[in-house]
């Protein structure tokens, strides 16, 4: 049975995205640590089954991770893809699921792990911004890396601009590095992912481009 868990804590675009790709999965189940994420609302429109699990209603992370783990359990999913889910998972967590557990990221890591990363982006004065498709390890934000995509940072650009900017292009890249994974063309190695008969371009990417 391919199944597939995705966990969210808000607004839900990307689990949107990839609810739209069209994935075959014989059972999808996404489950929410919080109550009035709006994503609940997008799943239950796509006839997706949900599940609440409320972290201000258990006693502390262990407590919490137990419980979340359990319900992924009964689901057997192939993987298990964070979408915006705003929960540090702790170590044992991780290590039960290691190699099925996805997230997607606002930034080309392991720059800007953590929040806030298009502010960040934008203080620091960097020229190419992105996001980054990886694998979970115990370190927040810092697993093998499946997929990137990469974008200028503009003249102009405030925070949201270019968050609305990378959020594009998440919404092309996780569903992509799901569908790999789904059809076993991942390759996971300890530090890095190679992904069977994908193309790379190999032209380098400059921002602002070099004179003719
Ligand atoms: C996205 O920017 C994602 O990269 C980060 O959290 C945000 C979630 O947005 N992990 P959404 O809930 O998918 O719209």
């Amino acid at each position: 049975m391919k199944s597939l868990v995705i966990l969210i804590s808000g607004r839900g675009s990307n689990m949107q995205a990839l609810l739209e790709a069209e994935f075959e999965m014989d059972r999808i189940t996404v489950i929410s640590s919080n109550p009035n994420a709006e994503g609940l609302a997008i799943a239950k429109k796509y006839g997706i089954e949900t599940i609440i699990l409320d972290h201000r209603t258990f006693p502390d992370r262990e407590s919490f991770d137990a419980t979340l783990a359990e319900r992924i359990d009964a689901c057997q999913p192939k993987l298990i893809a964070l979408a915006g889910f705003m929960r540090i998972l702790s170590d044992r967590f991780v290590h039960r699921f290691q190699g099925r557990l996805m997230n997607i990221h606002p930034s080309l890591l392991p720059a800007f792990p953590g929040l806030r990363t298009h502010a960040r982006a934008l203080q620091e004065g960097i020229k190419i911004h992105g996001c980054t498709v990886h694998f979970v390890t115990p370190q927040l934000d810092h697993g093998p890396i499946v997929i990137q995509a990469a974008i200028p940072v503009l003249s102009g650009d405030t925070e949201e601009i270019l968050a609305t900017r990378v959020l594009q292009q998440e919404h092309r890249i996780y569903p992509q590095a799901v569908r790999w994974f789904m059809e076993d063309r991942i390759k996971l190695g300890e530090n890095h992912v190679e992904v069977m008969d994908s193309r790379v371009n190999e032209t380098a990417l400059y921002s602002p481009e070099l004179p003719e």
